[in-house]
């Protein structure tokens, strides 16, 4: 197991729609999944997408239950997702490792259908709803290039990546 580096706005491959995982049953693919999920618990995160790791792969782990003081755990890979069905819009304070220290308010769906593959290539299909629905919104759409900051007014999003450039600065300068 490994610590990978996450990627941070604005990487290029951040921007890229992921390519469909093809090889089922792999150690690779295994030894990877474990990796973005030890990434994804140490960062803390809810959910980290393969491209977040520099690998432009439709792959994502999501843990919409796991509180660290009690140290349960629920992982869940999603590999090749698709959302099938989207209903019941609600407001929702998002951020992402990718743009770390940032947060803002965007619209979501409160419950979602994802249609996905297991380790195994076998095709499955899960009802969400609340942060686990939100999550595969939010990973689906880095899969598909797009970041939240994509979802907020033109005004909203320059101010945020202006703050996203005056905090990096600013953690450039005092390192
Ligand atoms: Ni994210």
């Amino acid at each position: 197991m490994a610590l990978l580096e996450i990627v941070k706005f604005p990487a290029p491959v951040l921007r890229k729609k992921t390519k469909p995982v093809t090889h089922f049953s792999d150690p690779k693919l295994e030894t990877l999944i474990s990796d973005m999920a030890q990434t994804m618990y140490a960062a803390p995160g809810v959910g980290l997408a393969a491209n977040q790791v520099g690998l432009s792969l439709r792959l994502a782990v999501i843990d919409a239950d796991w509180k660290e003081e009690e140290g349960k755990k629920n992982l869940r890979v999603f590999i090749n997702p698709i959302l099938l069905e989207k209903s019941d819009p609600v407001p929702f304070e998002e951020g992402c490792l990718s743009l770390p220290s940032l947060t803002a308010q965007t619209r979501r769906f409160n419950k979602v259908t994802v249609q996905y593959q297991d380790l195994q290539g076998t095709i499955k299909t899960l009802s969400a709803e609340g942060l686990l629905a939100v999550a595969l919104q939010h990973e689906t759409d880095h899969l598909d290039g797009k970041l939240y900051i994509d979802r907020l007014s033109s005004l909203k999003k320059e101010l945020l990546i202006k703050k996203f450039k005056k905090l990096s600065e600013e953690r450039n300068s005092s390192q």
